[in-house]
């Protein structure tokens, strides 16, 4: 079994090469980063066929999820979120002392109508992830707009769209229309998942240029270091390279999902880099046996008991897998 510690193999997921070339070349350490990430605005905004200032780069989407939270909080007032959905939404609704309203998913999928029914007037923000972060579920754009309609004046729906690159559906040519339909819709991507940099932190959201401006996370002017800008620019300039991760991803959650459902699990393979695993009826073996193997396992997630969520943390999680399914504990348990 290879150590989780070796460098990928050249058929796992990588940072595009230029983007690793942008920061082994960078020198002017001593250098103020560009401010405001203007020419990674640029870029970004000439990719979705939007202005510069339809977009706001920070460190890394968490902060900027951060940010938003923290310029509505002093308002308080309430959030709406799924759960379970990215861990994060729960722990900033209750640091900064706002009431959550938490929706169970239905059928591991966001409840549109459940969410839509948990907004009233005193909601201040919804946050959707899709793909959701624990199920890889989706939900559309046109759910997304329909919910945001509900909204009372002055809240925002943040659309987490971190994963968006590893589902299927192309939704991203919507974007524009979306943002420019005038609903209070922002949309949030990074590039730490798809794009393979997520240890230089860099997220950005896309939304109307008004919008971002009164309710938008307040962003530092050198928040983003040089590399971590140079590095994106060529990221985003690399189209093929972040397909190619697309694909070795999307065959890895097939992969490991096809080896649990041939032993007779309940799998569901969505698209955040993960397989959500049913261990309702089989109890605690599986898990135990994919953590002895050395697999990252998250369980305990609000609403989902007995789930736990496989992460596809590198090239090595479905030999792990494997190794696990032959374990003697398993055996005994099938
Ligand atoms: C749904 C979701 N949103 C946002 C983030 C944060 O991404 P970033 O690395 O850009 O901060 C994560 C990280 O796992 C996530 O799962």
């Amino acid at each position: 079994m290879p150590s989780s510690t070796a460098p990928p193999p050249g058929d796992w997921l990588a940072a595009a090469p230029g983007a690793v070339q942008a920061v082994n070349r960078f020198v002017e350490v001593n250098r103020p980063p560009e401010a405001d990430s203007a020419s990674l605005c640029g870029e970004i905004g000439r990719y979705y066929g939007l202005p510069r200032d339809a977009v706001l780069v920070g460190p890394g989407t968490a902060s900027l999820l951060h940010g938003i939270v923290a310029r509505h909080a002093p308002a308080g007032g309430s959030v709406v979120f799924s759960e379970p959905s990215f861990f994060l939404y729960r722990w900033l609704v209750e640091a900064y002392g706002l009431t959550h309203r938490a929706v169970p998913l239905r059928d591991y999928r966001h409840d549109v109508a459940a969410i839509g029914a948990a907004i009233t007037q005193d909601t201040r923000l919804v946050l959707v992830d899709s793909p959701n972060n624990v199920t890889g579920t989706t939900i559309s754009l046109p759910e997304v707009r329909a919910l945001a309609q509900r909204l009372p004046a002055g809240a925002v729906l943040v659309f987490d769209n971190v994963y968006g690159e590893y589902a299927p559906e192309r939704i991203e040519s919507d974007f524009g229309s979306t943002i420019g339909s005038g609903l209070p819709i922002v949309i949030c991507r990074s590039f730490s998942k798809a794009r393979q940099l997520f240890g230089l932190r860099v997220g950005y959201l896309l939304g109307a240029p008004s919008l971002l401006r009164a309710v938008g996370p307040r962003v530092l002017r050198y928040d983003v270091s040089g590399p971590a800008q140079a590095a994106a620019v060529a990221s985003m300039q690399d189209e093929e390279s972040m397909r190619r991760n697309v694909r070795l991803m999307a065959a890895a959650v097939e992969e490991a999902a096809a080896l649990l459902g041939a032993q007779g699990f309940r799998v569901v393979a969505g698209h955040a880099g993960s397989v959500l695993i049913d261990c309702r009826e089989r109890g605690p073996a599986l898990p135990d046996a994919l953590r002895s193997a050395g697999c990252d396992v998250r369980s305990d997630h609000p609403g989902l008991p007995d789930h736990v969520q496989l992460l596809i943390s590198d090239h090595t999680t479905v030999g792990r897998v494997r190794a696990a399914l032959r374990s003697a504990s398993l055996t005994g348990a099938t």
